[in-house]
């Protein structure tokens, strides 16, 4: 394996870098002939033949999976399991294997005296090429490219290309990640004609000294020979910025042409070394890089090809329990990305990597870990480029014989193959700070094998891989194969231990956690105290991305996203593949506002000194120059004052106190000042005016509302208010289950694995979704009219103790189908829960009504710590409910009832009360992430005891809602 470089004619369009400009080189994306077959063995001998009547089949287009191209092969969906039976290497009877068939025009001097060379990006499973009818070769790694020499097969002019692809094969027990099993020839495709002597290779290592920020570069040119190797070829190397200047000297180096000293014969290699001074590091902050051009000297100096490589210096270590990056620790805000595209499936492009990237860095991610195998390289060029941290992982992963593979010898050389390889392709980007040796797939030997081999061969990255943690220990275990300790899903409380009885000597930065399966991520922000305040916790990769949906038209012609099972795959994982923090169109989650925050570049906090506030920068490498803070001064949730905050300078990792920038009101009223930070000068990513960090200071708390002088009691007559309602007020102490509380699509099998589910098994075993909440729980409920036609509820509820871990606490009524918009004062703008709200600030909001944001309906769109909040109608009716007493409310005001949410087992069924449904609780459980590692925390559990809330409900005319106020 190689990097990706194609060969250029002059440096000019070396820098330009387009392939399609150069004449030797030619892309076979497009439109292909495909048929599919029901196993390898029924694949006529005919379909690779030179010659063949092609016009039966299907067109299709590659890059693409088959499996969503209408050629009745679907895609299919397992997590653990294998989606056949084993054990490995056996398959299933029914392997669909696809025949690819396409001409390309050689031209007559692409072979003569040169090599014509077939690229194939990536096919799943296994592939097998065909030229002219003739054999070539076998392809095995799935998301690496495999490359053939076809010059002996080509003629000039037209030539058929076959590519045979089998679904499934002994390469799939190693490729058995969560993830749609799907099939075909998913990434690009091209021919190549590469001159007799030409360059195999180009490696650069670019190291940063930290201690004079001196750059290191060692260029490393392989020379390819046709046959006997000849004298007099050179390689000229230089070094240059991205604007064309040149940094240093040119160097030139002559070529080894033969095993004259065979001894000491090292390769047909031409090394070039650098020193730059004052050199601009990469870093994901500052994504700085520079452009190496090599140029091919032939024996009579005359520049036979020029190759371009942009180059990063930086430097990754790992000293006293910190990775750090350029000699300073870094905070690892990352996530986990898969190829994912609702239409075009594994077969993603390079818009579709580009828009993911620039996403993430919208919401201030830093880092990503390839999970879990080898993007397309240009996902690396965009890392490089936009400035993330890469974890590049290998395409490894046993998970259904987790513990057996990586000790097999038959599997040995495929670890081998399939690490090394991708440490060969990839080497020369900046943004890869560790190699990961792949995912779940035990820890044996051949992890042992494979680590070795690529500590000698780049020992400037370190290595990742979580089953040596999770097998070995954290404390001291696995240390061949990783250097970092790099668990899934570990609970707060077990990292902090870690670090905090310094029970290891490697950072721990964990390789998955925070599943955003759902309505979920409940206690990012608690994980992020934690990870800040403890020394060796240096972050994390959300688990993950994007949902995996696959666009699926119903007969009805309306289309929806696909999980497991929808299909009519068999075993299924269900709709445990839509677990994104983004929906499978890229539209974010509710929690990615949480993301953000936790995130953040800079914070700001009360201090310890009246009429100041601490910002804190925790970036590594930059000042807040490129910020603006601007202040806003909101009383009662009401904006009142807003300017911009003169802030100091404040060093990276450091903090600084700012004087409050304005006097404090009087009296009894909740007083607090947001800051939010704006980018001020566009970047590739993101936007002037970009709202890049933002918090809340609480500078006093009101004391609460007491209730309003009362007219009347009990057994009052309706008021206003009451009798608008269409559902009168009712309690209420279900919700929706969400992912995490279990899952409601596989009951059954949920009950094998593990039970319900901790919260969905208690709460359907005492009947909590279907039993009236009075029948549940003692409650009393007393009814107080006011003058102003007002009416305050007051409710005490006891909750036994066999119902602890309520849903919740609340109560429930509905409103008129003209009500369409809700104004609140309270935690916002977008949902929030007790245990996802450290990023809702508490102002007044307004909004339309939210719909469901889950591929799974489940619970949604609460707001906490409410004063108060008002629906609103199209006709200006205003209806009011106002926390009084003691504790804020929360609420939610949807278009479904935690029934139908229940009920829907897709989006696409979800049942559209035309009436408002509007939740008023005390006490809402948390998130939590226990659809995929830790449980709603202790202090979001609603415990049994006494319950007592009061609210007061009015309406008023107002200003009407709008119909197309944009959210
Ligand atoms: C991890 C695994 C991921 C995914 C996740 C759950 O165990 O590495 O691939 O399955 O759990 O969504
Ligand atoms: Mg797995």
């Amino acid at each position: 394996m190689r990097v990706p470089t194609v060969a250029q004619a002059d440096i000019a369009s070396a820098r330009a870098g387009s392939r399609a400009a150069s004449k030797w080189w030619r892309s076979l994306n497009g439109s292909w002939k495909l048929r599919v077959f029901d196993t390898p063995d029924s694949v006529p001998s005919t379909a690779t033949n030179a010659v063949l009547n092609t016009d039966a089949w299907q067109s299709v287009a590659v890059p693409g999976n088959w499996t969503l191209q209408d050629t009745g092969d679907l895609p299919h969906y397992t997590n653990v399991q294998m989606p056949f039976a084993g054990p490995p290497p056996r398959l299933p009877d029914r392997n669909p294997t696809g025949v690819y068939r396409r001409t390309v025009q050689v031209p007559a001097n692409w072979s003569r005296n040169r090599r014509v060379v077939l690229h194939v990006g990536g096919a799943e499973s296994v592939h097998a090429v065909y030229i002219n009818g003739s054999f070539s070769g076998y392809g095995t790694d799935s998301r690496l490219a495999s490359e053939y020499d076809i010059t002996d097969l080509v003629v000039p002019g037209e030539n058929t290309v076959a590519i045979v692809v089998m679904r499934y094969s002994a390469q799939s027990y190693v490729e058995d990640q969560d993830q749609w099993w799907m099939a075909g020839l998913h990434r690009e495709v091209f021919i190549e004609s590469r001159a007799a002597t030409h360059l195999s290779n180009l490696r650069c290592d670019a190291d940063l000294r930290v201690a004079d920020g001196v750059g290191q570069l060692t260029v490393t040119s392989s020379i390819s020979f046709a046959d006997t190797p000849e004298r007099g070829w050179a390689v000229r190397t230089t070094l240059e910025t991205l604007g064309g200047k040149r940094v240093g000297q040119p160097v030139v180096a002559a070529v080894p042409h033969a095993f004259y000293r065979a001894y000491i014969f090292e390769g047909y290699r031409a090394t070039a070394a650098f020193e730059v001074a004052d050199v601009a590091p990469w870093s994901a902050e500052h994504p700085n890089r520079y452009r190496v051009i090599v140029e091919v000297l032939g024996p009579d100096q005359t520049v036979r090809e020029v190759h371009a490589q942009l180059v990063g210096f930086r430097h990754v270590e790992v000293s006293n329990r910190q990775l750090l990056v350029n000699g300073q620790p870094v905070w690892i805000f990352g996530v986990n990305r898969h190829d994912h595209h609702p239409t075009r499936g594994k077969a993603v492009t390079y818009d579709d990597m580009r828009a993911d990237l620039v996403l993430m860095k919208q919401h201030n991610v830093n880092s990503v870990r390839t999970s879990h195998y080898p993007n397309d390289p240009r996902l690396l060029d965009l890392c490089d480029e936009l400035g993330l941290y890469v974890v590049d992982e290998a395409n490894i992963e046993s998970h259904a014989y987790n513990t057996s593979l990586c000790h097999d010898d038959r599997y040995r050389s495929t670890w081998l193959a399939r690490g090394s390889r991708m440490v060969e392709r990839d080497v020369n980007h900046p943004s890869i700070i560790m190699w990961s040796l792949g995912n779940e797939s035990g820890y044996g030997a051949n992890h042992d094998a494979l680590a070795g081999w690529i500590r000698h061969n780049d020992s400037s990255r370190l290595l990742h891989y979580e089953g040596a943690s999770f097998h070995a220990g954290w404390g001291d275990g696995g240390r061949l194969a990783t250097d970092v300790v790099c668990p899934m899903y570990a609970p707060i409380d077990a990292i902090v231990m870690y670090g905090r009885d310094n029970l290891g000597d490697r950072p721990l930065i964990l390789c998955e956690y925070s599943h955003a399966m759902g309505n979920s991520n409940g206690s990012l922000a608690d994980y992020w105290d934690a990870i800040t305040t403890t020394p060796g916790l240096q972050g994390g990769f959300l688990w993950e991305w994007k949902d995996h949906g696959l666009t699926q038209t119903l007969p009805d012609g309306t289309k929806r996203f696909a999980y497991g099972g929808l299909f009519g795959d068999t075993p299924n994982d269900s709709n445990f593949v839509a677990d994104g923090l983004i929906s499978a169109d890229m539209i974010p989650h509710p929690a990615m506002r949480e993301v953000a925050w936790v995130y953040r570049p800079v914070t700001v906090s009360a201090a310890k000194r009246k009429n100041v506030v601490t910002v804190s920068n925790r970036q590594s490498f930059s000042d807040l120059s490129a910020l603006r803070a601007m202040w806003s001064l909101h009383v009662d949730g009401e904006l009142v004052q807003q300017g911009e905050l003169e802030v100091g300078a404040c060093n990276p990792h450091s903090s600084i106190t700012v004087p409050l920038p304005c006097a404090v009101p009087d009296g009894n009223h909740d007083i607090a000042l947001s800051v939010r930070w704006l980018q001020r000068r566009a970047s590739a990513s993101v936007g002037a005016g970009h709202l890049v960090s933002w918090d809340q200071v609480v500078l006093r708390r009101a004391r609460r509302a007491r209730a309003p002088k009362p007219l009347g009691r009990g057994d009052v007559p309706l008021t206003p208010v009451e009798r608008l309602l269409t559902q009168p007020v009712s309690l209420n102490l279900w919700r929706a289950p969400v992912d995490n509380d279990g899952f409601k699509l596989t009951i059954d099998l949920s009950k094998q694995i593990r039970g319900l589910g901790p919260a969905l098994g208690s709460w359907m075993l005492a009947g909590v979704h279907t039993r009236p909440a009075d029948e549940l729980v003692q409650h009393s409920v007393e009814r107080v009219m006011s003058e102003d036609q007002s009416v305050t509820y007051h409710h005490t509820v006891q909750v036994p103790a066999e119902l602890a871990d309520l849903p919740r606490v609340g109560v429930m009524f509905q409103l008129p189908a003209s009500f369409s918009e809700v104004r609140w004062f309270g935690r916002g703008p977008h949902e929030n829960y007790p245990d996802r709200k450290s990023s809702a600030m508490r102002e007044v909001w307004q909004q339309p009504i939210d719909s469901s944001p889950y591929l799974v309906p489940q619970e949604f769109g609460l707001r906490t710590d409410c004063s108060w909040f008002e629906c609103i109608d199209k006709r200006g009716r205003v209806v009011r409910v106002e926390s009084v007493g003691d504790s804020l409310l929360h609420f939610s005001a949807t278009r479904h009832t935690p029934a139908q949410l229940f009920e829907a087992r897709h989006d696409s069924e979800l049942v559209r009360n035309s009436d408002l449904v509007v939740c008023v609780d005390t006490a809402h459980r948390g998130l939590g992430t226990a659809s995929c590692g830790p449980d709603v925390l202790a202090q979001y559990r609603l415990t049994p005891g006494t319950y007592r809330f009061s609210y007061r409900l009015s309406v008023r005319s107002g200003a009407p809602a709008s119909d197309d106020r944009k959210r």
